[in-house]
Formats: structure tokens, sequence, C-alpha cells
């Protein structure tokens, strides 16, 4: 497993870490809590060193689930979770800062979170949300001051708006921000546009969110694939979207020759392609799919002429509308 620099943080992140959405059971049709313990462990045998979570994914199950990880193998990983808005409001809209994040919340949510993870020190706190009128609003800044002199949080970051790569460049030019998040694959191009020449201009760690698109980007789907009960994904990809996805999904055929023999594999490998990528960050609840994904850091980025005819295959539309 190669590892990254996450910006001006210093921290050496493995290229692959561990998305733990799906561990934590909500949204994702329930879980089986043995499987995603061996996803995890079986993560950090291969060298994942970077686990990102939230609060919210199961009420703080993900976070328990990573701590019984870390004290199965005996080694803790980095961390970077997530306070809730407030307002329980996804995606954030321009409602004042105070709504969404006062003080007092981040603060307790971080005390919270800690707990779940059994930690003193949360490696990477993020925003759940973000926008940018925010920038200048003085409750979230006192918050992070507070966090980081108290010794609770090492480093501070946000979740940018899904399909609003440019909502938090403000905040990247204000040194604030440490880390940012961001849904960016093979239909997602976007972000590559301006946010990151922002991320490296800044030194702003840069965690690539959603690499395979809910799974459309796994070659596992089928036009006529029925979601388990409670999976989001059967509203994510309804009417006609399944049909559409995997039709586009063909596409990307030319990218699987020589060493990369999957569909998954080129997906991470076009995340990892951009030199402003710190860490591209998978969901996985099996260990069969942390195995393939970590073998994904090889050194071994797509070629030039690769990216060059991947840019018009770009679609930009918003599943989560
Ligand atoms: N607003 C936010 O901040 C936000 C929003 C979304 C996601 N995230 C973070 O980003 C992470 C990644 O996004 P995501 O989990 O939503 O979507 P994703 O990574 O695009 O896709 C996850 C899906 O891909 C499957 N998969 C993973 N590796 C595979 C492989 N090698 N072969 C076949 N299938 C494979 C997973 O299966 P299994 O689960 O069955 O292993 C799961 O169904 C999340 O876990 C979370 O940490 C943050």
């Amino acid at each position: 497993m190669l590892l990254r620099t996450l910006g001006r943080t210093g921290l050496r992140v493995s290229e692959i870490g561990f998305g733990a959405w799906g561990i934590g059971g909500t949204w994702w049709g329930g879980t089986d809590d043995d499987e995603g313990l061996r996803a995890l462990v079986r993560a950090q045998e291969l060298g994942v060193n970077f686990f990102d979570t939230a609060y919210v994914y199961g009420d703080g199950h993900s976070e328990r689930l990573i701590a019984r990880a870390f004290a199965q193998t005996g080694r803790r990983g980095m961390v970077a979770t997530k306070v809730p808005p407030k307002n329980h409001q996804w995606p954030a809209k321009p409602v004042p800062a105070e709504k969404a994040f006062p003080a007092d919340w981040i603060i307790a949510c971080t005390e919270r979170s800690l707990k779940n993870l059994g930690a003193d020190c949360i490696d990477l706190q993020q925003l759940h949300v973000w926008h940018d009128d925010w920038t200048e609003a003085s409750g979230w800044r006192e918050a992070v001051r507070t966090l980081k002199a108290d010794g609770k949080i090492r480093y501070f970051g946000v979740s940018i708006n899904d399909y609003e790569p440019e909502n938090c460049l403000k905040l990247i030019r204000t040194g604030w921000v440490d880390a940012v998040q961001v849904i960016y694959n093979l239909f997602e191009q976007a972000p590559a546009e301006q946010l990151f020449p922002a991320c490296q201009e800044h030194r702003v760690g840069l965690i690539i969110r959603v690499p395979l698109d809910e799974g459309s980007l796994t070659g596992a789907l089928r036009p006529d694939t029925v979601f388990q009960q409670g999976d989001f994904r059967a509203d994510y990809f309804r009417g006609d979207r399944l049909r559409e996805v995997c039709e586009r999904v063909k596409a990307f055929d030319f990218l699987i020759h020589d060493e990369i023999t999957s569909l998954p594999q080129a997906a991470l490998k076009f995340c990892l392609s951009h030199p402003a990528v710190s860490t591209v960050i998978p969901g996985m609840r099996k260990a069969r799919h942390a195995e393939a994904n970590a073998r994904v850091s090889d050194g071994r980025l797509l070629a030039p002429e690769e990216l060059a005819r991947l840019k018009p295959l770009a679609w930009r539309r918003n599943f989560y509308e």
C-alpha cells in the first residue's frame, strides 16, 4: 500500500482509505457486523490506515465498529469522522451558519464521537456538509480553535455538497481547512477543473468519496438489479436510471487490459491518477472488496491517453435528488 500526504497536515495516509458508511447499516439495508469487522481488519492488514466515518452512519455504529477493529488488530488507524448539521439539512442550504453548526453543537458532537471511537483525539474532524456562505461565521471557527487547542481534534475538514465542487473555494483560500472531501469518479470529473488546483495551491488534503458511483462503477449492477429492503440505492437508481447507468458503464471497457482486470480497479485507479488526490475511500462491507481495493495501490496509474479518452465520457447529473 502506497502512502500520500494529506495536504499540509503532513499525515501519511494510505492511497486507498476505508469508506465506512455502509458498515454503519443505515441507508444500506442493514448490515452484518461480523462481515463489516472482517472487512475493516482485512483492510488494516493490507495497509489501509485511513478510515472515513460519521456519527450519522448508524448513530455511532460505524464509529464503534472501527474502534472494535482497532482493538482486534491492536493498531489504531487514522480516523476522519463528521459532525452532522444541527438542522439535519443535506445538502447544505445558505441558511445562517449558526443554524447548522453552532460552536457548542460541534463540540458536543465531537465529544460523542470520541466516546464511540474510544479515542482521546480525532485525527480529522469534518463538518458533514458545507456552504461557502459560512466561511466568515465565527461559531464554527471558535469550535475548531477550541477543539484543536484542547487536543480533541488534530485537523479540520469539510465534506462538500454533492455535485457542487466549487462550493468550498472561499473556505480553502482562508487557510482554515486542512482537508476536503468530494465526489469524484469516472462520471463526475468536474472537481478536477477548479477544486483540485485550489487544493494543490493551498496544500489542502483531498479525500475522494463515492469513487464507485454507489456501485454503478463496480460492474456488479444490472438493469434488473433489485436492491435489498432499505437500501437507498433503490431510489438513487430509480426508474430508467439503472438501465442508463449500465449502458454508459460499458464505455469504460477499454480500461480493462493487462494488469487492470476489473472495472472497480480501473475506477479507483482513475481517481488516484490525479496528483491532487490524497486518498480514495471506496465504501466496503465485505472483506473480499477490501482485498480487491487495497491491491489497487500498486503505483501504476492510468496512461495520459486513457485519461484524455475518459474526459468526454464524464456525465454530470445528481441522482441524490
Ligand atoms: N456526504 C458525505 O460526506 C458522504 C456521502 C457519501 C459517502 N461518503 C463517504 O464515502 C465513502 C464511499 O462512498 P459510498 O460508500 O457511498 O459509495 P462507493 O464507494 O461509490 O460505492 C460503494 C459500493 O461499492 C461496492 N464495492 C466496493 N468495492 C468493491 C469491489 N472491489 N468490487 C465490487 N463492489 C465493490 C460496495 O459493496 P459492499 O458495501 O457490499 O462491500 C458498495 O456497494 C462512504 O463509505 C463514506 O465514507 C461521504
